[in-house]
């Protein structure tokens, strides 16, 4: 065992911890370290009678064995009054396990109104008040534990408990619900359904099981959940025995049995039964978009004369390598936060090969310099957290051999440019402009609201099968505060790992794109030092490969290799060199193909070639003339008088990046576009309620095009969103489908058509 679970300075309720598994919970949480409450009306197990010994008794077990203590005799019904004491006792609340129960069972014809009703106010309402009374606590906190008590029975259903049953499944919606209104305040609530031996157990166990099933084999499973270091949310664990299994949804593929502009009948729903149940290639929706958008895709495949088919397709394969895109695709990884100070820049750009020797690179180096600045590329290390973390072993359907990924490529977006520390702008705004005459607490209160980290969300966007491998696209996105800072694709292969009946292309790939047939406009070369490698790790890339002789050897290596994320710093800064004036708020994307390696030492020669913003790039090792950087771009920003691209400032819509960014696209690939998607799309950009911008996409007509203001052509679709609400669309945080339920995005004509645009406008609007 490593580093035991403590609860120093924790407080816990237990409720019903007067006997069976709620002592045992209160036990060990006191040996622990927390500060227990320890709960008991003391009654009988249908309900009846009142005592304080049972609860009194725990108490005087936890402070016997050093432990802090204190009892409370209401019922759960009474939920403030129990926080309350954990509040007067101890002065917080982090952590509540409803476990208070007890029994009325009935074969149902004969459940009355009473048997219903109390089963239903100490299970499920007595968890309902105790858990509310807790929960502003822990959200002003940010952290909270919360644990439900279900059952088998409640789960699979069982004789004589139907009013149990109900209750006990009643408390699995309710932790569902906690679990995503929790989530971003810290507070995590899991589900249970135990089995241990206790009074309530012991006249439908026989004696030997109800010894052997002992309550201690429930208690560490609570424990864990509990702890601030679990980051379970929203799980259901069925425990006992000493064994502990979790629980999920499963969906059969279901049949469409309707067709367009037919009405829809029993007789189908019946000739198709065996198809409904039928649960081969299954899915598991984990969450109600994934549910929601099922129904959106039927709708579409019933308009296309699609009707009864399997839904979803089954293209979706499912791996025997341990790859099922089926699983993967959609998975989030736990989100990552990462906090900087001015030193990790400087230390990047050391890492990226700047020296004071060239006069231009002291903005990048030091803090002093008028024009200080981040490095672009160093948006980079923020995102890669989520993956250090080991974030990607625990994405069901991604089970492969750690040591075989390769990371193929990488894609780098800015939306602004990044700060010299990881704090949001609107603070930065303060202490730039030096408002420091603010009275002391004003400052303070801006500091505590602005943490000074990074949130980034990791997404598995695509799987695919290469045949001698097998390819994950994950798609990270970095906000500081609420503002999108920066989008980044990593492309990992996994050799090996192909061959699992996946397709072979996407169309979320942020792809390469081949140099021009000449000789390069610029090239510049740098060299890395003996200690590049040993510099670029301390920016956030531990991996022994790039310093420890012996690993790298492992891999096959004659000495540790310089990170390909090293290699792509030097070529993004030398575009910027080239071609930016050094100027940071000129540079927007970067993507790049790792090719082959690079030693520590080696000179890096970037070639490059300037088509309008767009500078394609390829980077050699000069002493071999080995590409080891291909099909790579770094795409600047239009400096229309020599001045950096401004951003839109406060007032003017958001949305106006988007649609340039749209406008681009349509340039480099309106022909294509047009052969897949043949439609005209409207756009209603509203503001304060009022339409603040006209767009028209047409992608019908020509090599297509991008029209601003009022159309005058007829368009197959319009769409209505708020600037606000587009913007949250586009950077992944407002599900379309529900945006569309909720009424937040108004569609008028060929709705289907809409789906289109989330194949061709990719991660800048998913609509
Ligand atoms: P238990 O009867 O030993 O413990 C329940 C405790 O809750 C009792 O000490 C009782 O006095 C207390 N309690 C009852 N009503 C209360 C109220 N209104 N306010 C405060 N305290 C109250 O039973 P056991 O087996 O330890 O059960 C604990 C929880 O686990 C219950 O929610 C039960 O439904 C659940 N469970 C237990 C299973 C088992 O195999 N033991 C199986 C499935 C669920």
């Amino acid at each position: 065992m490593s580093v035991p679970l403590v609860f120093d300075g924790k407080v816990v309720i237990v409720t019903g911890a007067g006997g069976g598994l709620g002592r045992e919970y209160a036990l060990a949480f006191g040996v622990r370290g927390a500060s227990v409450v320890v709960n008991d009306l003391g009654g009988d197990i249908k309900g009846g009678g009142k005592s304080s010994n049972a609860a009194d008794k725990v108490v005087e077990e936890i402070k016997a064995k050093g432990g802090k203590a204190v009892a409370n005799y209401d019922s759960v019904e009474d939920g403030e009054k129990l926080i309350q004491t954990a509040l007067d006792a101890f002065g917080r609340i982090d952590i509540v396990v409803n476990n208070a129960g007890i029994l009325r069972d009935r074969s149902f014809g004969r459940t009355s109104d009473l048997d219903w009703d109390l089963i239903h106010r100490v299970h499920l309402r007595g968890s309902f008040m105790v858990t509310r009374a807790a929960w502003n606590h822990m959200k002003k906190q940010k952290f909270g534990r919360i644990i439900m008590t279900s059952s088998a029975a409640g789960i699979y259903g069982n004789f004589g408990q139907a009013n149990y049953s109900a209750a006990k499944l009643g408390l699995l919606g309710l932790a569902n619900t906690l679990a995503i209104e929790g989530q971003k305040y810290n507070i995590h609530c899991n589900t249970i359904a135990p089995t241990a031996g206790s009074r309530l157990t012991e006249t439908v166990m026989p004696p030997v099981l109800c010894e052997s099933l002992k309550a201690e084999y429930v208690a560490p499973l609570v424990l864990w959940l509990s702890h601030d270091q679990c980051q379970e949310n929203g799980g259901l664990f069925e425990v006992g025995a000493g064994w502990i299994g979790k629980l999920r949804w499963e969906r059969s593929q279901g049949r469409i049995v309707r067709k367009k502009n037919q009405g829809m009948f029993p007789e189908t729903v019946r000739d198709q039964w065996d198809n409904i149940c039928d649960f081969t290639n299954a899915t598991k929706p984990a969450n109600i978009n994934e549910s929601v958008a099922t129904l959106v895709e039927v709708l579409s495949r019933v308009e296309t004369d699609e009707g009864i088919a399997p839904n979803p397709t089954s293209a979706m394969a499912t791996a025997a390598s341990g790859i099922s895109p089926l699983e993967a695709v959609g998975q989030k990884l736990p989100e990552s936060t990462f906090s900087y100070s001015q030193t990790q820049c400087i230390l990047y750009a050391l890492g990226v090969g700047m020296s004071t020797k060239d006069d231009d690179h002291l903005k990048f180096l030091y803090e002093g310099h008028e024009d200080f600045s981040c490095l672009p590329t160093f948006g980079v290390i923020p995102s890669q957290a989520a993956m250090m973390d080991g974030g990607l072993g625990s994405v069901p359907g991604l089970n492969f051999d750690f040591t075989r990924l390769l990371h193929g490529e990488q894609y780098l977006e800015l939306f602004q440019p990044l700060p010299t520390s990881g704090m949001c702008a609107h603070y930065r705004s303060i202490s730039e402009n030096n408002i420091f005459c603010l009275q002391k607490p004003v400052i303070e209160n801006n500091l505590s609201a602005f943490a000074g980290t990074l949130t980034s969300q990791a997404r598995i966007a695509d799987v695919l099968d290469k045949g001698s491998g097998a390819v994950i696209l994950l798609d990270v996105h970095t906000y500081s505060g609420k503002e999108l800072l920066c989008y980044n694709q990593y492309s990992l292969f996994i050799v090996g790992a192909g061959g699992f009946g996946g397709k072979r292309t996407s169309d979320k790939a942020m792809s390469t794109v081949a140099h021009p047939n000449r000789s390069p406009d610029a090239v510049m070369t740098d060299t890395t030092t003996r200690d590049q490698a040993a510099l670029y790790r301390l920016s956030g890339d531990w991996n022994p490969l790039h310093i420890d002789p012996s690993f790298a050897a492992m891999g096959g290596f004659k000495s540790p290799i310089l990170h390909g994320l090293c290699s792509f710093g030097f070529a993004a800064r030398h575009v910027l060199k080239q071609y930016a004036n050094n100027d940071a708020s000129r540079f927007k994307s970067i993507k790049v193909r790792f090719v082959k390696p690079v030693l520590p030492g080696q000179s890096l020669q970037t070639e490059m070639w300037k088509e309008g913003n767009r500078i394609h790039i390829q980077c050699k090792v000069k002493e071999s003339g080995a590409v080891v950087l291909s099909g790579a771009y770094v795409d600047l920003h239009a400096a229309a008088d020599g001045s950096p691209q401004i951003l839109p400032e406060a007032g003017g819509l958001k949305s106006e990046l988007v649609f340039a960014e749209i406008g681009r696209r349509i340039k480099d690939l309106g022909a294509e576009m047009v052969k897949k998607v043949n439609a005209v799309f409207g756009w209603e950009i509203t503001k304060g309620g009022n339409t603040a911008a006209q767009w028209t996409i047409d992608l019908k007509t020509g090599a297509g095009a991008l029209h601003k203001g009022p159309y005058s052509g007829k368009t197959d679709v319009t769409i209505t969103v708020s600037d606000d609400d587009f913007m949250e669309v586009v950077q992944g945080k407002l599900n379309p489908q529900k945006a569309f339920f909720a009424g937040k995005l108004k569609v008028r004509g060929n709705i289907m058509l809409s789906q289109k645009l989330e194949v061709i406008l990719k991660d800048y609007a998913k609509l």
